[in-house]
């Protein structure tokens, strides 16, 4: 279980460029849920997911992932419990290896005593099965450079990566977004295989509202740095797209009014 208490972050503190990404975030996330973020841009869903994943230390708050506290944990040792696909497919392979060499590596994760760096032909062998039920006939192609690859067969690998020893959390962050359609909506099926075959507890930055609506369990939805809806079970199962449309033309309303006002107030005092 992921819990997330009271989480405040602050960039440029103190500066004219100062932005509070997150506002005393709590959100506890069960074992096993898919959860679906969404949300405006800038409104702070990576800021979310980097301060879980440890990129930065959040300035308040506290964060648990199966009961361990690991608020002041620094981010290569959450790494061994965390998994986490980007946006960019140039984001968490090595480029110059080989599709088995970043899948070898993969496999080490958390491992005190590795493998060492030669792979041993039981593993090659589990590696391409795993590899073949990507269907991407990348099987036949295990000694290629990972930079070699498309985009949609780069974040195809590096989620089969992330789950390759099992994550206690998944974090991905709008890993469709640079892929053409029909390569997003392969990567897309992919991702919900792997999710449901490890039941794994994840969290999904989505710009898709269609995504958000046949994925997961939950969809939580962030504006200025806060979770402003939260939709669970039934709740969830009867989401449609043109609910989470209304929620977002709502808060851009109340935002334009919030403007009005602040403006208003600013001229009277002139
Ligand atoms: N490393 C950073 N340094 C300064 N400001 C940042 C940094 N990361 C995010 N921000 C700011 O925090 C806010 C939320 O950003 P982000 O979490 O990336 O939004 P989203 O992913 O929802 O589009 C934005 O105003 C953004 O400019
Ligand atoms: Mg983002």
């Amino acid at each position: 279980m992921l819990e997330l208490k009271s989480l405040c972050k602050i960039f440029n503190a103190g500066t004219i460029n100062e932005v509070m990404s997150l506002k005393n975030v709590n959100l506890r996330i069960e074992d096993g849920s898919f959860v679906c973020v969404l949300g405006t841009n800038g409104s702070g869903k990576s800021t979310l997911l980097n301060a879980v994943a440890g990129t930065f230390l959040v300035d308040s708050g506290y964060i648990t992932l199966n009961g361990k506290d690991i608020t002041q944990w620094p981010e290569y040792k959450r790494a061994f419990h965390i998994g986490r696909v980007f946006q960019n497919p140039f984001s968490g392979t090595a480029p110059a290896m080989s599709i088995a060499e970043n899948l070898a590596l993969a496999a080490r994760r958390g491992k005190k005593r590795g493998l060492g760096w030669g792979l041993p032909d039981t593993l090659l062998n589990s590696l391409r099965d795993r590899v073949k039920s990507l269907n991407m006939g990348l099987e036949d192609r295990l000694d290629t450079p990972i930079g070699k690859l498309s985009g949609g067969q780069r974040q195809a690998l590096t989620l089969l990566m992330s789950s390759l020893v099992r994550p206690d959390l998944l974090l991905l962050d709008e890993h469709t977004a640079a892929l053409d359609p029909k390569t997003a909506s392969k990567v897309i099926e992919l991702t919900e295989k792997i999710v449901n075959e490890g039941k794994l507890t994840t969290l999904m930055v989505t710009h898709s509202m269609q995504q958000a609506v046949n994925l997961g369990d939950r969809v939580i939805m962030m504006h200025q740095g806060s979770i402003r809806y939260d939709f669970q079970g039934e709740e969830k199962k009867r989401l449609k797209v043109n609910d989470l449309l209304s929620l977002f033309d709502e808060l851009r309303r109340k935002d334009q009014i919030d403007t009005t006002v602040a403006d208003l107030l600013i001229n009277s005092y002139v």
